[in-house]
């Protein structure tokens, strides 16, 4: 469902967002902007921005950045027609009505309930399992060497013995039968009313916003299933959330670890890996991948040491890939899980085998070997084949030579022997595995990020001391950003300059769409000129800065220049800009 960029200006406008973003976070005055502790990471210091007068937010120390609108989007977990509606009502700005609009309502209401029954029940279970006829659930965790700080910081409960205890409470409570049955917390047959879980220990599964959406119920000892998870539900998507993210967004690590089951993650925790997730009784999906990549781009996998944690660790390794992560693959041999390998060996041991975890590459390497029996030539030739053909596939030279001297050297193949083998793959015979999405090599990619760093910076500018368009207004034109976000922004910007009013908040609108997008303009509007410089250097700086974005946009006309005639007047004005003489004051 969409509003018109009209409405949707407008609920942004009559939403101070110093006002919004107050109302959840502590924020002082210092100097033009406000500061406070950033909700969307762990900090002691405050380094996340409110400006009253950009009507952005920006943090300093993890770059989350945008508007009043992606800020309820991110900590409300709204979609971006629930914070419109949610900033609309604050105002008392009246939506117009669509049918489609009054369909969304009465599923988000809907979806509301759901959470409401889930909430009751997370307690009732946690109630229990500190009831006398809990004892047998609460020995089992205390068992298992959980403490009470990790049993309440979970929220972990017992399920009772009894027939239908949570659908009666949960009757009791006002709920009707289909909304208990849509809950999936209890069955409805003709034969009578039973409660999915029965006499188990119960985790309660959140949402990164800490609300409960589901539960996975363990039995104590050997019984099976061993567990038993809610079914997907409209609030409960098993691929887009992942166990313990509530807790682990907030990292200061710079990586998620990856693990199989609830247990490792809270043993995990526990030990002080507050960055453990795990999916929900179901395998790791590319939407996952996704899901992780809002908060950070390693990973590293710690699943299982047997053979299903193997499989299941090649077949996630290409899904995380596929989201851009960069992936590492951690050894708990010779125990089984993170839960047990903590147990024996202690948190230290564990950090020490974070810190040599396997690239994903070389582990799938590792995984292949072991099918081969190197006493027997002919075997140890198929493995050099095989093993060619994965390093076939890589499409940067560079990389590829990294990893080929790598596997040379740990499996004592002669390197020059085995470049020879990979160059000598046709492509279509290099195993298709999907790789990151390659960045551009070395230096052309310093280039590239030198001369973006040069649009990001007169963008920044231009926010800034917006009079200074008029000097650069002959030389510069949006065309001339060659990054396709920089250059839509300058579309915008431009556009607002010489109608005389900057906006930035407003332009943020326009990329609402892609988190990726709008924080990155946030943080270009956000950052802020270097009030130390002198004036020499201010000058210096600017005039740079203009000369190598124009030039880099000649340079790419010339390239495509059709005749020759044109390309005698590029090249002038290369010889021109270089005698450029421009200045900020
Ligand atoms: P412990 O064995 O008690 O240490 O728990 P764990 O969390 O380590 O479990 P395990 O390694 O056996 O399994 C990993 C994850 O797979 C669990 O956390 C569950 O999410 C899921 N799982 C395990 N057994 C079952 C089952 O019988 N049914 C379903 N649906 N999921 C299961
Ligand atoms: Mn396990």
């Amino acid at each position: 469902m969409r509003y018109s960029e009209d409405i949707i200006e407008e609920v942004r406008q009559r939403n101070d967002i110093v006002d919004v973003i107050g109302s959840y976070v502590r924020l002082q005055k210092k100097g033009g902007n406000y500061f406070g502790l950033c909700p969307f990471h762990n900090e002691k210091s405050p380094s996340f921005s409110v400006s009253g007068m950009k009507q952005m937010y920006y943090c300093f120390g993890c770059g989350k950045g945008g508007n009043v609108i992606t800020f309820l989007m991110e900590y409300e977990n709204d979609t971006f027609a629930e914070a419109v509606a949610h900033l609309a009502s604050r105002a008392g700005i009246s939506l117009p009505e669509q049918s489609e609009d009054r369909e969304a309502r009465r599923a988000s209401e809907y979806k509301a309930i759901l959470l409401e029954i889930q909430k009751h029940a997370a307690k009732y279970y946690f109630y229990q399992l500190k009831s006398e006829r809990g004892k047998i659930g609460y020995d089992y965790l205390k068992g298992r060497g959980l403490s009470d700080e990790t049993i309440l910081k979970f929220g972990l409960g017992y399920s009772v013995p009894a027939a239908n205890e949570m659908y009666q409470y949960l009757k009791k409570k006002g709920y009707t039968d289909e909304q208990l049955k849509d809950s999936g917390l209890v069955r409805i047959e003709e034969r009578g009313v039973y409660d999915k879980f029965w006499n188990r220990v119960m985790f309660p599964i959140m949402d990164i916003n800490n609300r409960v959406i589901g539960f996975g119920g363990r039995v104590m000892g050997d019984g099976t299933p061993k567990y038993l998870n809610s079914p997907e539900t409209p609030i409960f998507d098993k691929s887009r959330n992942l166990y313990g993210l509530n807790i682990a967004r907030r990292t200061r690590q710079p990586y998620l670890l990856i693990c199989e089951g609830y247990m490792d993650v809270i043993s995990l925790h526990q030990a002080g890996f507050t960055n453990a997730v795990a999916a929900l009784g179901t395998a790791f999906t590319a939407q996952h991948g996704l899901l992780i990549r809002r908060y950070t781009k390693d990973v590293v996998l710690t699943f299982d040491s047997d053979g299903a944690g193997i499989k299941a660790a090649l077949r996630a390794i290409p899904l995380v890939r596929e989201a851009g992560l960069n992936c590492r693959v951690l050894t708990m041999e010779p125990y089984k899980d993170p839960d047990e390998f903590i147990k024996n060996m202690g948190a230290e041991a564990y950090q020490e085998r974070i810190d040599q975890a396997m690239n994903a590459f070389m582990f799938e390497i590792k995984v292949l070997r072991k099918d081969y029996d190197f006493r027997d030539p002919a075997k140890r030739t198929e493995f050099i084949e095989e093993a060619s053909r994965r390093l076939g596939v890589f499409r940067d030279e560079l990389e590829q030579d990294s990893y080929i001297q790598a596997v040379a050297k740990e499996y004592g193949i002669d390197y020059g022997m085995l470049r020879n083998k990979v160059l000598s793959i046709p492509l279509s015979a290099a195993v298709p595995v999907t790789e990151k999405p390659k960045e551009a090599s070395g230096r052309k990619r310093e280039k590239d990020e030198g001369i973006r760093a040069a649009q990001r910076m007169l963008l920044t500018w231009l926010a800034e001391e917006p009079r200074i368009y008029e000097r650069i207004a002959d030389i510069i034109a949006p065309d001339d950003f060659t990054d396709s976000l920089y250059r839509q922004t300058a579309v915008l910007l431009f556009e607002q300059i010489t109608k005389g009013t900057v906006n930035p908040g407003e332009i943020l609108n326009h990329f609402i769409d892609d988190e990726g997008s709008y924080q990155e303009i946030a943080r270009v509007f956000h950052t802020g000129l270097n009030e130390d410089a002198t004036k020499e250097e201010r000058n210096r700086a600017f005039r740079e800065c203009v000369i190598r974005v124009r030039r880099n946009s000649l340079e790419k006309m010339a390239d495509t220049a059709e005749d020759f005639k044109q390309l005698q007047q590029i090249m002038q004005e290369q010889k021109a800009l270089e005698q450029l003489n421009i200045y900020l004051d």
